[in-house]
């Protein structure tokens, strides 16, 4: 997901020259010197997914297991693409499991649907429950590690209040409450099978893109108010899901997936304004969990330049050095992103999402390569990296963009929901079996 929009420029633009920063001062995370720790195994060669980009819901809405996200009222507001029934893998679930063998991950982040589990608050439906468990159970025997997302994006539209927007969602009175129960009883169930736990899903981005871009649930515009208070509240239900989940497995690792492009000062940025808004929207919802975290995850995709120019011409470049989303290709800017969370929050880190939209299989190819050498250099220099998730495996829901871009390292066949192998879904093979053969990262294999 790209997290600016033109609009997202405006705002700062209005408040150029002022002293204070809307959002106040940055670098509130002590500065740490990054763990030298040695090693290679056991790196995480992964993939990612999500609920609502692959699922079907597979129940009519006349069943009372059938569910409604906030997501489904955006649809029906036509202020998003149809949903549909994406890659149908809640039905045809054992295709994905097929595809994941084939390509020989040794780990798989996928996301449970809160709403599919707790169609209306207090009422569970306990074959989704079992659903989701017998993923982790599959996954284990063909053994591929879950990595569970509790939360990717979407809530129950029970959370979403008609009537005071600004109760919707994080800031629902409800929500912290119902949300501890939901993670409690989704990590009882699945903890015999997983001991990787991300609570939430690039939360930074989904409060800037509801709260300040306006386009996410409650589609809030610049209300930096209504911004502050939900980075608060997903951060306390961040150290909420971390504290369930140690109570009910504590030797199982709680990890971040927070979305961090490397951001790049410009000229054009008066004080520095704009690149402090950016940097605020890495990193603040971050400050707050880091300490509860095992693992630091964070998802690359690109870098950008935090002037006004770069940020009102977003995603309109094409051409060579961008991707289908027009998204800069930056691979030293995955290194030096490593370097500087590293730094900052001294853990071993995880790059929980990268991936590229495109058409061209020999660019695909490249771009993970570039990457992939980027962590090996990075833990040449020390740092400590324990995995790597491309996203993803089939081309999926892009949130706004529908179907169109293609990010999948195979695709569907519309008959059988088979999923066919890429060219380069057959290169991530081999890194993975040659990167686990030589016990180092091998982007060349
Ligand atoms: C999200 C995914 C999304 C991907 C590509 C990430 O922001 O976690 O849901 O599909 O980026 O845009």
């Amino acid at each position: 997901m790209k997290i600016l929009t033109i609009c997202a420029a405006v705002f700062p633009l209005l408040f150029g020259g002022c002293a204070l920063h809307p959002l106040g001062p940055l670098d509130k995370a002590p500065d740490h010197q990054a763990a030298q720790l040695k090693g290679y195994a056991p790196f995480a060669w992964g993939i990612s997914t999500s609920s609502l980009q692959y699922e079907n819901k597979a129940v009519s809405p006349e069943n009372p297991e059938y569910y409604v996200r906030d997501w489904d009222l955006l649809v029906q507001q036509k202020k998003a693409p149809i949903v549909g029934n994406a890659l149908y893998s809640w039905s045809d679930w054992n295709k994905d499991l097929t595809a994941l063998k084939k390509i020989g991950v040794t780990h798989y982040r996928f996301s449970i649907e809160w709403a599919r589990v707790e169609p209306s608050p207090g009422k569970y439906n306990e074959k989704a429950v079992l659903g989701y468990v017998r993923m982790c159970r599959k996954l284990r025997e063909a053994g591929i590690e879950p990595v569970v997302t509790l939360w990717h994006f979407t809530f129950p539209a029970w959370l979403t209040d008609p009537k005071d927007s600004s109760k919707t969602n994080w800031l629902n009175p409800q929500a912290r409450n119902h949300w501890n129960l939901y993670v409690s009883k989704m990590v009882k169930a699945t903890a015999p099978y997983v001991n990787f736990y991300a609570p939430e899903n690039e939360p930074n981005g989904q409060v800037l893109t509801a709260y300040i871009i306006g386009l996410w649930p409650p589609c809030h515009i610049f209300d930096f108010k209504g911004y502050k208070a939900a980075t608060i509240a997903s951060a306390d239900m961040f150290r909420d899901a971390a504290a369930r989940i140690k109570e009910v497995k504590h030797s199982a690792k709680v990890l971040s997936v927070e979305a961090l492009p490397w951001w790049k000062p410009a000229p054009l940025d008066p004080g520095g304004l704009l690149y402090n808004t950016v940097m605020h929207s890495n990193f603040d919802h971050l400050d707050r969990v880091y300490d509860v975290c095992d693992i630091i995850g964070f998802n690359y995709y690109y870098s950008q330049m935090a002037g006004p120019f770069s940020l009102l011409s977003e995603g309109m470049k094409h051409g060579s050095n961008f991707t289908m989303m027009g998204w800069r290709i930056d691979p030293k800017g995955l290194g030096n992103q490593i370097r500087y969370v590293g730094k900052r929050y001294d853990k071993p880190m995880m790059i929980t999402e990268n991936g590229i939209a495109t058409k061209n299989e020999q660019k695909r190819l490249s771009y993970l390569r570039d990457h992939i050498a980027q962590i090996r250099m990075a833990m040449d220099d020390g740092y400590d990296v324990k995995g790597y998730f491309v996203w993803s495996l089939a081309d999926n829901y892009e949130w706004h963009y529908g179907y169109v871009p293609k990010f999948g390292l195979a695709t569907m066949d519309p008959n059988t929901k088979a999923r066919i192998l890429k060219p380069a879904a057959y290169y991530y093979r081999d890194v993975i079996r040659t990167s686990n053969r030589l016990q180092q990262v091998s982007p060349n294999p």
